[in-house]
């Protein structure tokens, strides 16, 4: 904010000197009426309605310079605001996105900055100018005529009194109604991304009444503002036309006695209306400002959020020296336990050295994904250590680290753009032939029956193609980025295991002497591996090469028996 206090300033000031020209706008009237109507001289009625115009133009060129001043600050600023949030929500890790969610942090991105820049604009065009016309027409009042302001010591209380009643009745709700826009969004968001599981649910229905629910805090608001706005704008109206009657009548005996001329009565009344008028903007403000307020704690809340995984401090981006003659991955009793308070893997220990090939296998939620996600510092652990190339990982530079790493996620993810834009994510600098090799490799060439070939136009999360499809393009685009070691989480669950054993089998000739972590639920994907790790319910319940597994974990033979209804693999 200090930030901008230059503009803020240059734009107050040229809306100043508009609200200023503005106030003399009924004085420059009533002695066009009084010195010049009334007296019959042509030429100060000219010379008069010549001034008007001066002040209607020098006004409107102030308000036009305030405008773009308000304009650029306040959109500049939200942009700025936006580039800093979304930076700090890229360095957030995934449990600090997990615990603020994914909705609330698109509505503080979007709706909260820009109430913010709202408030912004506002700052600039009339959080000086209103209150100042409305003590300026006060003042002004007074001077025209103090028997005549006698009425406004009843009219000025009285909107007081009403407009803080609307404030009182609006203004608190505005934090819930943030949050209830945060949870509005998440249904929304829920819905359309899952709308095919609904449809072939057939759970529109249901759907609806919890929208409804969701959406009925926002309504009643809605509708609880619009009440209270729609009663008391006839009320403030009827008031306003009250005083209007009261100075007329007050004002006809004044002049009458030779006390005022018509002009000053004509004028009072404009003061009177500028008031009201006034009264209501500066009413409106406490409400934006309210909402800006509400906004700015979340905007806040989530700038001051502290990474909980990031670089230790005082480390710098080449710090990180692999050492030789060790392994390249190794855990030593590792235990994790997310918030909510459940171990999800404990005491795990193993290493893999470079050019070898780890599997890791085991039921749903045996904590497979959560292993790996260790690896690459998604979450940190909660006891034990996790090194790469001999070193704690929580002492290299995470940039370094997930440099050295290639993953595929489990749940895959496409952006909207090209193939060939998708495929460079994991390589920008990947030549055309590059991005063949990754495609043959990961046994993508349906790339080429597309439309376009690499030009191809991927839709949003992928959804032209097939969930095979999606699978081996993320793949393709992890073997394009270069790494010491690849991981690949469940990534060929939606292929055909034909395609499945080719895909390994092109992928291990590729690897050379990097290595390979492959997590499954298939036996057949990670039988080959040299050496695999049974997970169950986040506990190892058994380590070695297949044959070992066969004759020495009761858990990883049942898999086996269970996946081969007894005939052996190829
Ligand atoms: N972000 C999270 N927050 C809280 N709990 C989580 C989170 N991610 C996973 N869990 C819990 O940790 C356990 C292990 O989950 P994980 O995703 O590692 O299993 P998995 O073996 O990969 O399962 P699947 O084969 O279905 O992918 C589960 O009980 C899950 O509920
Ligand atoms: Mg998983």
């Amino acid at each position: 904010m200090l930030k901008y206090r230059k503009q803020i300033f240059l734009g107050q000031f040229f809306k100043l000197i508009e609200a200023i020209l503005e106030l003399m706008m009924p004085v420059a009237m009533a002695s066009v009426i009084d010195k010049g109507i009334a007296l019959g001289d042509k030429s100060h009625i000219f010379r008069n309605v010549g001034i008007m115009f001066l002040l209607a133009f020098v006004g409107v060129c102030c308000a036009m310079v305030c405008q773009v001043v308000a304009t650029k600050t306040s959109v500049g600023m939200s942009g700025e605001m936006r580039r800093e949030a979304f930076e700090k929500i890229n360095s957030l890790s995934a449990q600090d996105l997990d615990s603020i969610g994914t909705n609330s942090l698109v509505t503080r991105m979007t709706i909260d900055i820009n109430n913010l820049q709202d408030a912004m604009a506002m700052l600039i065009r009339l959080v000086i100018r209103s209150p100042f016309i409305m003590i300026g027409s006060i003042i002004m009042a007074i001077i025209l005529d103090v028997k005549l302001s006698l009425v406004l010591l009843i009219t000025t209380p009285l909107v007081s009194i009403i407009m803080f009643i609307i404030l009182r009745a609006v203004a608190p709700k505005f934090s819930a109604l943030q949050k209830s826009l945060d949870l509005l969004s998440r249904k929304v968001n829920e819905t359309i991304s899952g709308i095919r599981v609904i449809r072939a649910f057939s759970r529109e229905e249901s759907l609806v009444d919890s929208f409804d629910e969701s959406s009925k805090f926002y309504a009643d608001f809605a509708l609880n503002t619009g009440k209270i706005t729609s009663l008391l704008s006839p009320i403030v109206s009827l008031c306003l036309n009250m005083a209007i009657i009261a100075v007329l009548m007050l004002g006809a005996k004044r002049v009458q006695l030779g006390k005022i001329e018509l002009g000053i009565v004509i004028a009072f009344i404009e003061y009177l209306i500028q008031i009201f008028l006034q009264t209501a903007v500066v009413a409106n403000l406490v409400l934006i400002y309210t909402r800006a307020y509400a906004s700015a704690k979340r905007v806040e809340e989530l700038m001051d959020t502290k990474p909980s995984v990031s670089d230790k401090f005082g480390i710098k981006k080449g710090d990180f020296i692999p050492k030789g003659n060790t392994s390249l991955i190794s855990f030593k009793n590792v235990c994790i336990t997310y918030p909510d308070g459940k171990p999800a893997l404990q005491d795990i220990s193993f290493s893999l050295n470079k050019g070898e090939s780890l599997g890791i296998i085991g039921g749903t939620g045996s904590g497979k994904s959560t292993l790996v996600s260790l690896i690459l510092r998604f979450y940190d652990t909660t006891k034990g250590v996790v090194k790469f190339c001999g070193e704690d990982i929580k002492n290299i530079p995470i940039e370094e680290l997930r440099k050295r790493i290639s993953f595929v996620p489990q749940r895959v993810s496409l952006f909207k753009g090209s193939v060939e834009q998708n495929l460079k994510l994991g390589n920008n600098n990947a030549s055309k032939k590059d991005m063949e090799d990754a495609l043959n490799i990961a046994q993508a060439d349906f790339v080429y029956e597309l439309p376009g070939g690499l030009k191809y136009n991927i839709e949003e999360s992928g959804r032209n193609l097939s969930g095979g499809q999606r699978q081996r393009l993320t793949i393709a685009r992890a073997i394009l980025k270069p790494f010491e070691v690849i991981i690949l989480d469940d990534s060929f669950s939606a292929l055909d295991l034909s395609t499945e054993s080719r895909l390994r089998r092109a992928l291990k000739k590729s690897l050379g002497d990097r290595s390979c972590i492959v997590v499954s639920q298939r036996i057949s994907t990670i039988m080959h591996a040299d050496n695999i790790i049974v997970l169950d319910n986040g506990v190892c319940v058994g380590m070695g090469k297949h044959d070992y597994l066969l004759k020495h974990c009761e858990i990883y033979k049942e898999l086996y028996i269970t996946q081969t209804a007894g005939a052996e693999y190829a």
